[in-house]
């Protein structure tokens, strides 16, 4: 096995994202699909604090402020202490609130301390890790959902710039990605649609999207996996 990919089957979070968010600023807004998921599912709940909400790889917070400024209950894990300040400041700037906690989601089960929630969501935080261990987190996702509980999850799919870019540690699997959006973002894994399949198979309702966004006048093609599911209610 490559030394990369040993280490970080060890411990999942990569710390590049500690020195990307120590020196930049991150979106403050979350994709429209995401936004779309949460209107879909739970606008319409009567009572929208008690719906709890989990995102895993939260970042900067642009998901975690939208679902707390929705009125839902909301909690962001991420590895970067960095991008959890930005979180904080994101929400104190509305007077929100939200719980966020610093940790790598390959211990997801322990950073919760068991709890289940209403809905996880992954906006390009799964994509980070290599696929044995999107396949453990994906399974504590899972573990961690109330039955009828759903996941909500962007990937970058493997047709897109950076996919076959720099090194490749393990099959789809990339680092040192020389172009593209994913250039200087530490590993990436670009998943299939069998992938993604396989990852989902335990869940219900299952819906696998797909966006394709075009840059540079149509001179490069990004495309994302939009995926949602529910685990079953029994
Ligand atoms: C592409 S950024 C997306 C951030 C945010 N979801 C957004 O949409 O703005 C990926 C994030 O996932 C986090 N991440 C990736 N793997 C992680 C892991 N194993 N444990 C904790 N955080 C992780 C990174 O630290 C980073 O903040």
């Amino acid at each position: 096995m490559n030394s990369k990919v040993a280490d970080l089957e060890k411990q999942g979070w990569d710390p590049i994202w500690e020195t990307i968010f120590a020196n930049q600023e991150w979106g403050k807004y979350p994709p429209e699909e995401l936004i779309r998921f949460i209107a879909r599912n739970y606008y319409k709940a009567p009572d929208r604090k008690k719906v709890s909400v989990l995102e895993i790889g939260c970042g900067a917070g642009a998901c975690v402020w939208y679902a707390a400024k929705e009125g839902f209950s909301a909690t962001g894990i991420d590895g970067s202490k960095s991008a959890l300040v930005q979180a904080e400041k994101l929400l104190a700037k509305d007077g929100l609130k939200a719980e966020l906690i610093c940790g790598d989601i390959m211990q997801l089960d322990k950073l919760v301390g068991g709890r289940q929630f209403d809905a996880i969501l992954d906006v390009g935080c799964l994509q980070c890790n290599t696929l044995s261990n999107i396949e453990k987190i994906t399974e504590m996702v899972y573990q961690q959902l109330v039955p009828g509980g759903r996941f909500f999850s962007i990937m970058v799919a493997a047709d897109s710039p950076g996919a076959n870019m720099g090194r490749e540690v393990e099959k789809g699997t990339y680092v040192d990605i020389t172009d593209g959006p994913l250039k200087g973002r530490g590993l990436n894994h670009f998943c299939t649609q069998e992938e993604i399949e396989n990852l989902l198979s335990k869940f219900t309702s299952v819906e696998i999207d797909f966006c394709k966004r075009s840059f540079q006048n149509r001179q490069v093609f990004y495309n994302n996996w939009i995926c949602s599911a529910m685990k079953p209610m029994v």
